[in-house]
């Protein structure tokens, strides 16, 4: 079974997770990039505006096209307790036609609950998992993060 990485990342944390899971699982991994700039502090401000009030953004093309694979897996940074808007728009464009979803959270502080509940109103079944921001930086994720994905690995041998 194919699988495929779609992430976002502001800062970096989310993509050293992305590339990571794409790497192990030697699959596509496609950066979704919005058209809007969350640079500095206005654009931090404006980033936990739109997540809150679960904006939607407009997302540059990509090439990688989701409903190809059998397994998605998205990569999201915590923006003000929820997903990022570029993957809540992602989520709206596609998720009639994804077939098993799996999101990964990284966030800097400890709970990650409302980010999940509010992915899982959007995508019920999909099965999620978070990683604290330091945890990626030095790296202490990996063993959780390669025992979420062998589950893919597994489907991907089979
Ligand atoms: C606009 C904004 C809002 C954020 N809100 C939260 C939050 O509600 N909870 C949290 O734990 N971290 C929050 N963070 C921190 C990010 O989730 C965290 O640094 C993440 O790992 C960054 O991923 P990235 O480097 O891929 O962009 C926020 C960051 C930004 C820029």
């Amino acid at each position: 079974m194919s699988s495929a990485v779609f992430y976002f990342s502001k800062s970096g944390v989310s993509e050293k997770v992305a590339k990571n899971i794409a790497e192990r699982l030697k699959c596509p991994c496609t950066r979704l990039m919005d058209t809007k700039s969350w640079k500095g502090p206005l654009g931090f401000v404006k980033g936990g505006y739109y997540s809150t009030q679960e904006k939607l953004v407009t997302l540059h093309s990509i090439s990688v096209q989701p409903m190809d694979y059998d397994n998605i897996c998205i990569v999201s940074p915590v923006w003000a307790s929820k997903m990022v808007p570029a993957v809540r728009t992602f989520i709206r464009l596609y998720k009639d036609s994804l077939k098993n979803v799996h999101i990964v959270f990284t966030l800097a502080g400890d709970n990650p609950s409302k980010a999940i509940t509010n992915f899982l109103q959007e995508v019920p079944n999909a099965e999620p998992i978070a990683f604290k921001q330091k945890s990626v930086l030095n790296n202490s994720y990996l063993n959780d993060l390669y025992a979420f994905i062998e589950n893919f690995s597994n489907l991907n041998d089979e």
